[in-house]
């Protein structure tokens, strides 16, 4: 991404914390997974959206108007030695040169420096309980102005990530075409996987198909994906992944991709040997019409739950009509008997995390959906085995479509589109290429 997108985020957030303020930002902590194995180190979205530095053991602070530098990287210093264990490290001189900062310094000198740049601030934005060891930190450094007699304190501790947040729900053209690739790469992979799919595969075998295409194209998968065949279609948050797919199956993939640190979400439901049956055919008609539904109310000045009403209406009004709830539609809205096939919400916003940052609300009201904003919309139906009062055939039947759209001037943008949807697309493309 241009540095001048870096640059023009923390101008906004400056702006918005305005002179007299400080904002303090941690980077990501490594996290160990066991012994001596890390999990893949990722940036914090936040401090990656201001910055660009993707290393660990860094602190940006922010302070408008400070004369003697306005934004400051405390970052690790160059180790030859540890440069061979770890790859190469910017260092401060780095900070300056390659990420712009106005003055860079050791992150060991944070706590000689950083006190000295509070005392002259009134208000300090920083969001308590993330960081507990960072939280500390900072309570040490007032506790140690407050202790030294004649230092002045800040008066205000303010929430950095209120104004931070809302500004990352805003996408810019930079944003949008960032999650365009990464929805383009997310598109290519379930193509592969829809079209090496025959049954006897195993659910992780598709999995490898997704993850082949992300690195093929150097993206990573954005979250844990959900490979789940026949009965494990029916499991929201399914990972294991280590199913035979059987003939008849439906297969259930929810796998999105990270390119550039942003985010795809994709959802698709298809019939492992290339043809729905008649109830799961009836089941994915009515989840794309609950999607169709739900994408229409897509456009600035309809509000956040106007997708999710509209796809609760016809999920709502065609379980009824296949038999699945009996009593009027109104009533079964409102008593949100729908919720027992229907349990999660039809989006949420997408962006550097896949779940993205910005409120859903303000104050007692849905937020109204502006250009820029960026969100999935994932209505699904699903009956599990066993499911007690419903027919034996439409056991097992789990289907979810998600796709990613960015609101526009007088719309929406589908971002993922291309990607088959419709029932026949999709019998179409399975299986076209299985070895
Ligand atoms: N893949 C997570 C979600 O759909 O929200
Ligand atoms: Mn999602
Ligand atoms: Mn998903």
């Amino acid at each position: 991404m241009n540095p001048r997108e870096f640059a023009k985020r923390r101008r906004q957030l400056m702006r918005m914390i305005g002179k007299g303020g400080v904002a303090l930002l941690p980077a990501a902590t490594p996290k160990i997974r066991n012994r001596d194995v890390q999990y893949y180190y990722r940036q914090d979205s936040d401090f990656f959206y201001l910055t660009g530095f993707t290393e660990p053991d860094a602190l940006l602070v922010l302070a408008p108007g400070r004369a003697a530098g306005e934004y400051l990287l405390f970052c690790r210093e160059r180790d030859r030695e540890r440069e061979t264990w770890d790859g190469a490290r910017a260092g401060p001189e780095g900070a300056v040169e390659d990420f712009a900062a106005d003055d860079a310094f050791p992150i060991s000198d944070v706590d000689d420096i950083v006190p000295g740049i509070i005392e002259q601030c009134d208000r300090v934005y920083y969001t308590i309980g993330l960081n507990p060891d960072f939280d500390q930190r900072v309570m040490s450094w007032v506790g140690a102005l407050r202790g030294r007699g004649g230092a002045h304190t800040p008066d205000e501790f303010i929430a950095l990530d209120h104004l931070l947040h809302d500004l990352r729900l805003y996408k810019s053209r930079a944003e949008i075409s960032a999650m365009r690739r990464a929805a383009k790469i997310a598109i290519a992979a379930h193509r592969r996987a829809m079209a090496r799919c025959r049954p006897g595969l195993f659910e992780y075998e598709i999995e490898a198909e997704y993850t082949h295409e992300f690195r093929r194209q150097g993206a990573r998968l954005s979250y844990l994906p959900i490979v789940g065949s026949g009965p494990n279609s029916c499991v929201l948050h399914y990972h294991a992944n280590d199913r035979q797919l059987e003939d008849g199956d439906l297969l259930l993939a929810d796998v999105g991709c990270e390119s550039d640190y942003y985010a795809s979400d994709v959802t698709r439901t298809w019939p492992v040997n290339g043809h729905f049956t008649d109830e799961q055919r009836a089941i994915y008609e009515l989840v794309l019409e609950a999607q169709d539904a739900a994408l229409e109310q897509i456009a600035p000045r309809k509000h956040w739950n106007d997708p999710h009403e509209a796809a609760v209406e016809v999920i709502t009004g065609g379980l009824r009509k296949l038999g699945l709830l009996q009593g009027g539609v109104k009533t079964l809205i409102r008593d949100r008997a729908y919720k027992r096939f229907f349990m999660h919400r039809t989006g949420h916003w997408l962006g550097l995390d896949v779940h993205d940052v910005g409120d859903y609300r303000i104050a007692e009201h849905w937020r109204m959906l502006e250009p820029g904003m960026a969100l999935t919309v994932e209505p699904g139906i699903y009956i599990p085995p066993k499911s007690r009062g419903i027919p034996k055939k439409w056991w097992g039947i789990g289907v979810r479509i998600e796709d990613d759209v960015v609101v526009t001037r007088d719309g929406h943008d589908l971002l993922t589109r291309g990607l088959p949807r419709t029932a026949e697309e999709v019998e179409a493309l399975v299986g076209a290429d299985a070895i």
